[in-house]
């Protein structure tokens, strides 16, 4: 396992429970094209936030790159798709974005601070979900997933360093306020398959 990867898993308030593994690997179609939207929804995050804060130059050059990243990932994503003949189509939005967002603070810095860190949460989830998934799939979406996980990765790290920028200190308190709840989101039974759901019964 990569230093990265454990990181990451030490970050996290739990691993990604059987159940929803289980879901995944049923349901390969509903989570290639849940995953679509989910990079899209990413690169759009990024974009949204060179809109907001024009001034300040490190997060425009992460957030840049970052979305280009994303979109090359959807790129990717949409590839395999065609391939297998899975069709891309609108989703029912997963409890999981919404869930963190709603926590956001409503007046900046904090604001920033609190999108910044469910950022770096979302980017760790993902990057744990690719790697747990990896070993079940086949060779194609293996390789995929395993390559997708370095990039996620450095995302968290990206989206966490400026969150403690913005911050202009650690953000450790404010991290687990948030990580309780995405404990709660990714232990809960829910009741549609996401990428990022809870296990679906
Ligand atoms: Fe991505
Ligand atoms: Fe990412």
């Amino acid at each position: 396992m990569t230093e990265a990867l454990q990181e990451i898993h030490a970050f996290l308030p739990c691993r990604t429970p059987q159940q929803w593994i289980d879901n995944a690997l049923a349901n390969q179609d509903l989570m290639l094209i849940d995953h679509a939207h989910c990079e899209k929804k990413a690169a759009s995050t990024a974009l949204s936030l060179m809109y907001r804060y024009v001034d300040n130059t490190d997060l425009l050059n992460k957030m840049s790159r970052l979305a280009r990243e994303e979109l090359r990932h959807f790129e990717q994503v949409l590839a395999i798709m065609k391939k297998r003949g899975v069709e891309y189509g609108h989703l029912t939005p997963a409890r999981y974005a919404a869930g963190l967002r709603q926590e956001v603070r409503a007046e900046d810095p904090g604001r920033l601070v609190d999108v910044l860190i469910v950022g770096a949460i979302i980017e760790a989830r993902s990057c744990e979900r690719f790697a747990t998934l990896a070993p079940h799939l086949d060779n194609t979406l293996a390789d995929f997933y395993n390559s997708l996980l370095k990039s996620e990765a450095r995302h968290y790290q990206d989206y966490l360093r400026l969150a403690e920028q913005a911050n202009g200190g650690p953000v450790t308190d404010r991290v687990r306020e948030f990580l309780e709840i995405e404990h709660r989101l990714i232990i809960e039974p829910d009741t549609e398959f996401r990428f990022h759901s809870g296990p679906v019964q």
